[in-house]
C-alpha cells in the first residue's frame, strides 16, 4: 500500500491538543503553501487564509486547546459558477484547500480538526472581514496531547457497497 493511503488511514480529527507545544514557523509556512497549491474550479482561487496564532489568535478562535487555527474564507463572487444550474464552487474549493492543509499537517507530524461549527457573525467581526468575504472552514492545528485518540465516529465509515454504484 502506498504512503498516502497509510496516512489517510492513520489520520483522525484531533480534539485533544497539547496547548503547551507551539507549531514551528517553518511548519506553518508549509501548511500555507499546501493551501496555496490546492486546485480550484477554473483556477479562480476564490478563498483567503487567516492564520491565527499566539494570544491574539486564541482570543479570536479557541477550540480543543489548539495553539493555531487557520480560517479559510470564501469570496463567492470570485468563484467559478456552472452556467446550467448556477452551482457556485466556492465551498468545494475551500474544502479542497482545507484538505491540503489537513494532509500536510498529518505528514508533518501535526494533528488537525476541521471546524464548521463556529459563530459566523462573530468570526466575521473579529477578523474584520470585508462584506464580500465569508468564513467557511477553520482548522484547529497543533501537536496531540497524551490523551489524544480518535472519536467513535472515526470508525463509523460506511462500507464501499453502501457508497458505490458501478456502471460498466
Ligand atoms: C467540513 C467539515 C466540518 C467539520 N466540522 C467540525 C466541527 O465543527 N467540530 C468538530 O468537532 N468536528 C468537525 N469536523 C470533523 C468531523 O466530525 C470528523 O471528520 C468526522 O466525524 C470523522 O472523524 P475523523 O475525522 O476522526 O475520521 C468536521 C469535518 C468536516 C469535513
Amino acid at each position: 500500500m502506498g504512503d498516502l493511503l497509510n496516512l489517510l488511514k492513520d489520520r483522525y480529527s484531533e480534539r485533544r491538543f497539547d496547548p503547551e507545544k507551539d507549531v514551528e514557523e517553518e511548519k506553518l509556512d508549509l501548511l500555507l503553501e499546501a493551501a496555496r497549491l490546492a486546485p480550484t474550479a477554473h483556477n479562480n482561487q476564490a478563498f483567503r487564509l487567516y492564520l491565527l496564532k499566539g494570544e491574539k489568535g486564541r482570543s479570536i478562535l479557541s477550540t480543543f486547546n489548539a495553539p493555531v487555527h487557520i480560517v479559510i474564507t470564501g469570496l463567492e463572487e470570485e468563484a467559478w459558477v456552472r452556467k446550467q444550474d448556477s452551482f457556485n464552487a466556492v465551498n468545494l474549493d475551500i474544502g479542497i484547500a482545507g484538505t491540503h492543509i489537513m494532509l500536510e499537517a498529518e505528514d508533518l507530524g501535526l494533528k488537525s480538526c476541521m471546524i464548521c461549527d463556529f459563530d459566523v457573525e462573530e468570526l466575521t467581526n473579529n477578523l474584520q472581514l470585508p462584506g464580500n468575504e465569508k468564513p467557511v472552514l477553520a482548522l484547529a492545528i497543533g501537536y496531540p496531547s497524551q490523551a489524544s485518540r480518535p472519536a467513535k465516529k472515526h470508525y463509523q465509515r460506511k462500507s464501499i457497497d453502501e457508497l458505490l454504484t458501478i456502471i460498466a
